[in-house]
């Protein structure tokens, strides 16, 4: 979501009371910094990074990770095994850690690692998707088997749907394809027009967006 998940969409969320999230993998340390400067210059509301870490330079992982921390009070990561030494940086740098998962299993090894809280992203999600099963019943799988706060993520696109998944026990709820289509987020306009004509039945579960990303389970889009 790198393009779309911009610092002006972040900083608006920011601004409505949410966790507005910025991705900034495939940025050095200085321009992540640039990044995340650019947000705190547009709200006094709280955000974070997000990492997508098969897409970070290793070489640059530790002080990418750091200069993230530094800058903002959530650093985020997706789409890799959970690891410790990534959250002691999170923390060392004073924000808080969090892991999108997909799994129990992948719940339970990101709160080993030492997550302050996670994201259960159900079968549901727009974006890449890591999970396997619908997210009610990941949800459910995930809160028995973890202490820290869970947010649902997945086909969460109405108030209706965030409280449903507030009333199945998630702390909180992530949101993306819905934010697709707000006017900060800067996607093309054709891209928001299909978005918005969309029904629920054209959804598709594809890897034809997952060029770069070394093909294969795990590596699924819906579009
Ligand atoms: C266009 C798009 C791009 C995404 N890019 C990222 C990303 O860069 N990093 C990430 O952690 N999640 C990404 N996601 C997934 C979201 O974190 C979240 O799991 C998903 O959007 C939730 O489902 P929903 O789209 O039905 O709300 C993306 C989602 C969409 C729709």
């Amino acid at each position: 979501m790198a393009d779309l998940s911009s610092p002006r969409l972040a900083a608006a969320v920011a601004e409505a009371g949410g966790l507005g999230i910025v991705s900034v993998y495939g940025a050095t340390p200085a321009q992540i910094a640039a990044l995340l400067d650019t947000v705190r210059a547009q709200t006094t509301g709280v955000f974070g990074a997000n990492f997508i870490m098969r897409f970070v330079d290793p070489a640059l992982v530790p002080e990418c990770v750091a200069v993230a921390a530094a800058k903002d009070k959530v650093v985020d990561f997706f789409y890799s095994d959970p690891d410790a030494t990534l959250v002691e940086i999170v923390h060392a740098g004073g924000a808080l850690a969090c892991w999108q998962v997909g799994s129990r299993e992948e719940a339970v090894a990101a709160a080993n690692a030492g997550c302050d809280f996670l994201i259960a992203q159900g079968i549901e999600a727009g974006g890449h998707v890591r999970g396997r099963i619908g997210l009610l019943a990941l949800l459910s799988e995930v809160l028995a088997a973890v202490d820290v706060p869970v947010l649902a993520a997945g086909g969460i696109g109405s108030g209706r749907a965030m409280a449903a998944a507030l009333a199945a026990g998630a702390d909180g709820v992530r949101v993306g394809t819905r934010f697709v289509a707000a006017e900060e987020a800067g996607a093309h306009p054709a891209y928001v027009q299909a978005l918005i004509a969309a029904e629920a039945q054209d959804t598709v579960y594809t890897d034809v967006f997952s060029v770069g990303w070394h093909t294969g389970p795990g590596s699924r889009s819906t579009g």
